[in-house]
């Protein structure tokens, strides 16, 4: 199985993709770091440890990372995943605890110790431990073997301003570093993630799935309610999904090597991804940005995995 770290805020996205990733053998998880983002770290790490409980998997250490960006006051997203950051289920005390040390600590030794080449890292959030990392050891840069992150937008701009997608824009100036450090990068953008969405025969699916999947119906539910408000669309956007789905079946997804800059000074597109998509400005690309995806495929992929969670 491929290495990997997942980067999160949970996030009830976040919680999908991570027992997405618990239920895949084609993965294995070293260990899952917490950043501040949709809530403030103690929530997030605590959401994380919650998630891994309902997946079965307290064996999985879970970090608490940095508490706010890198140079920016935190901006959270409670109006989108309510104020646990994990509503629509009844929340618990989790038996694992947190696990000792830094997220950033857990990042930096485990991709010193492990093989060069061997370890993805996979952020969900804002990209703050991932920069943290390779400002403290630029060593470990090319140890890592690809990132697959969630984040940005191309033609589905903003979605916490006109031109930003929340990720990025909570840390740009993380976002910026992580793009210029010349690691492989895989992007899935809201692009994507907005053909990502839930529909009622799904969540009514991983309802009768066990505990698993009502987790999933709960958190879905709860979800959905902010997009049908806000953009009047049917369900709600797997969008953290994507990247682990990307991970397991890259034949469900399109894209194409560009150039993409990360906007750290505009006065109104602050966070903004400039995807270089018909490659006008000759810089070079340094990034796989994904554009399309099989929903069908997608869902079927998510439904086989997290039933054999409730087995
Ligand atoms: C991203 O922001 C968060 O609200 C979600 O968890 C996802 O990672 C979507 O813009
Ligand atoms: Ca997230």
């Amino acid at each position: 199985p491929r290495k990997i770290i997942i980067d999160t805020d949970p996030g009830q996205d976040d919680a999908v993709a991570l027992l997405l990733a618990l239920a895949s053998p084609e993965l294995e998880v070293l260990g899952v770091t917490t950043v501040a983002g949709n809530v403030p770290l103690d929530l997030t790490q605590l959401n994380a440890r919650i998630v891994c409980q309902i997946a079965g998997r307290g064996d999985i250490p879970v970090y608490a990372g940095c508490p706010a960006p890198l140079s920016r006051p935190l901006v959270t997203a409670e109006h989108v995943h309510g104020k646990s950051g994990l509503d629509g289920i009844l929340l618990f005390e989790p038996e694992t605890p947190l696990a000792e040390g830094h997220a950033v600590d857990f990042i930096i030794e485990t991709l010193r110790r492990e093989p060069a080449g061997t370890v993805t890292l996979v952020p969900i959030g804002p990209l703050t431990n991932i920069a943290h990392a390779f400002q403290r050891a630029p060593d470990i840069v090319s140890r890592v073997q690809q990132i697959v992150l969630m984040g940005g937008a191309y033609c589905e701009v903003g979605n916490i301003t006109p031109a930003a997608e929340f990720n990025i824009y909570v840390d740009p100036e993380a976002a910026k570093l992580v793009f210029a450090s010349g690691v492989p990068l895989t992007v899935l953008p809201l692009d994507v993630t907005h053909q990502a969405v839930t529909n009622r025969d799904w969540i009514e699916t991983m309802r009768a799935s066990g505990p698993v999947g009502r987790a999933v119906a709960g958190w879905t539910d709860f979800f959905e309610r902010y997009d049908r408000e806000k953009y009047g669309s049917e369900g709600a956007p797997l969008h953290d999904p994507c990247a682990i789905a990307w991970l397991i079946r890259p034949d469900l997804f399109s894209g194409r090597e560009i150039n993409v800059e990360i906007e750290t000074k505009g006065e109104f597109t602050l966070g903004m991804t400039v995807a270089d998509w018909w490659r006008v400005s000759g810089r070079k690309p340094n990034a796989l940005f994904i554009r399309d995806i099989d929903r069908d495929g997608f869902f079927d992929l998510l439904t086989q995995r997290i039933t054999t969670l409730d087995r």
